[in-house]
């Protein structure tokens, strides 16, 4: 009999992230994919699974409009926990940082699953920044029985947390393998008519974060609008996130801004075909630095930190935070001197090669069908036991 993986997807970047994923334990002889929905974002995460030609399982619906922190949380554990329960499965996969994914590991743990966290071991040692996502991932490690490292310098950060080096796999961020599959298999479709203008350099920006929102997103918004008033060579195309919340601030400044497009969320295919065309981004998104590291697109990256620093050692990421002068400064060099554009549109494979799903999947064959829920426990004095 096939293990049943329960995958817990909530949010878009854990559609893209988990789509390569969720499709590779679908081949496997061994194993048996469950698609849990939270539901955290409805709407795009339907979108993404549509692309991938996955269809949820299950469709927890706990998106509600303006939910807090907290009342996500509660609602997130009463279902989760509720369908463990009912349904026991042989292991639970999260991925990333998000709510849905914290309480995802915990209620497995409620019920003694196993947890295996994808993008194991990012961290930018501010508690509340990115916020509640560091704390979200510190707790995960925690939690997870297998940890599934992008890359070398996060299995570093887990070894120095004292995670079990045997419990590590350095695999690749899988957001490298929807990458590499969407090029692959969708119809590079144009952008929906109307938001692009091919004459212009196209600048995309995207702006979210939880800890961004009130004055340092209105900072962000100013200072686009005075780099459109000051280069109209340049288009900046602004797919908003659906937060309300993001959208009170940035709409008053940029909605009737010449250069400047605000529209909807583009779907994953679009978004790839705007990246790709665009002659830098700018944004506070994770995976969206992972993606223009991958392509060689420059990101002046709107935060202090980052969890990402191999994007900036690979020159493609600068952090430039959310006050207007440094925005300003940075993206108007980019505009005016094509050195600096050239030293930082190098594409580099230090996020992944484009394998992890698969690596993930044999992994999770080799220690589900030889440990059978016999999890290796090591005691205070080092010693290996075996656990039931
Ligand atoms: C969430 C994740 C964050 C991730 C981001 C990716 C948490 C706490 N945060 O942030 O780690 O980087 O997704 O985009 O898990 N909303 C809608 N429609 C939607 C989505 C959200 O109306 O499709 C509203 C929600 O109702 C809520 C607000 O936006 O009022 C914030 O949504 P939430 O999912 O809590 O956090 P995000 O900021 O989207
Ligand atoms: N993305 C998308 N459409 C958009 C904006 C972003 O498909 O309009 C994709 C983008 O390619 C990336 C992911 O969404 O893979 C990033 O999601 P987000 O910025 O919401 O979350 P984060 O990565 O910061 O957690």
């Amino acid at each position: 009999m096939k293990k049943t993986i329960a995958v817990i997807v909530g949010t878009r970047p854990e559609a893209i992230k988990l789509a390569p994923v969720i499709r590779a334990l679908g081949f496997s002889d061994h194993l048996q994919p469950i698609t849990i929905s939270t539901s955290q974002h409805g709407e795009m995460v339907e979108q993404i699974f549509e692309n991938f030609g996955i269809t949820a399982d299950v469709d927890l619906q706990v998106m509600r409009p303006r939910q807090k922190l907290w009342d996500l949380t509660a609602i997130l554990s009463t279902e989760l926990g509720a369908y463990f329960s009912d349904h026991p499965v042989d292991a639970v996969l999260v991925q990333g940082d998000t709510t849905s994914a914290l309480i995802g590991g915990l209620s497995a743990f409620y019920h003694k699953i196993p947890v295996g966290h994808v993008e194991a071991g990012l961290r930018s040692h501010d508690r509340y920044s990115p916020f509640p996502e560091e704390l979200n991932r510190t707790l995960l490690t925690r939690i997870a029985q297998w940890h599934f490292a992008p890359t070398p310098y996060a299995a570093d950060l887990l070894r120095s947390e004292n995670i079990d080096n045997a419990t590590i796999y350095i695999t690749g961020n899988t957001v490298v393998d929807a990458l590499h599959w969407m090029s692959r298999h969708l119809r590079h479709s144009e952008i929906r008519p109307g938001i692009l203008n091919g004459q212009r350099k196209l600048v995309l920006v995207t702006c979210h974060r939880r800890e961004n929102i009130g004055l340092p997103m209105r900072s962000v918004a100013l200072a686009i609008k005075h780099l459109a008033d000051s280069h109209p060579e340049a288009h900046f195309l602004f797919p908003m996130h659906p937060n309300p919340g993001v959208r009170e601030l940035i709409q008053p400044i940029l909605s009737k801004q010449n250069g400047v497009t605000l529209c909807e969320p583009l779907n994953y295919e679009e978004f790839l075909s705007a990246l790709h065309q665009s002659y830098f981004v700018i944004s506070d998104s994770g995976g969206v630095q992972e993606e223009a590291t991958a392509l060689g697109k420059p990101v002046l990256v709107l935060r202090r930190e980052t969890e990402r620093p191999e994007g900036v050692e690979a020159g493609t990421l600068r952090l430039v935070g959310t006050d207007v002068q440094e925005i300003l400064r940075a993206g108007h060099e980019l505009l005016v001197n094509p050195e600096s554009h050239g030293a930082m549109s190098n594409g580099s494979g230090v996020f992944g090669d484009g394998k992890a799903a698969q690596k993930i999947q044999k992994i999770l064959e080799q220690n589900l069908s030889t440990a059978n829920r016999i999890l290796p426990f090591k005691k205070p004095t080092g010693e290996l036991v075996l656990m039931e």
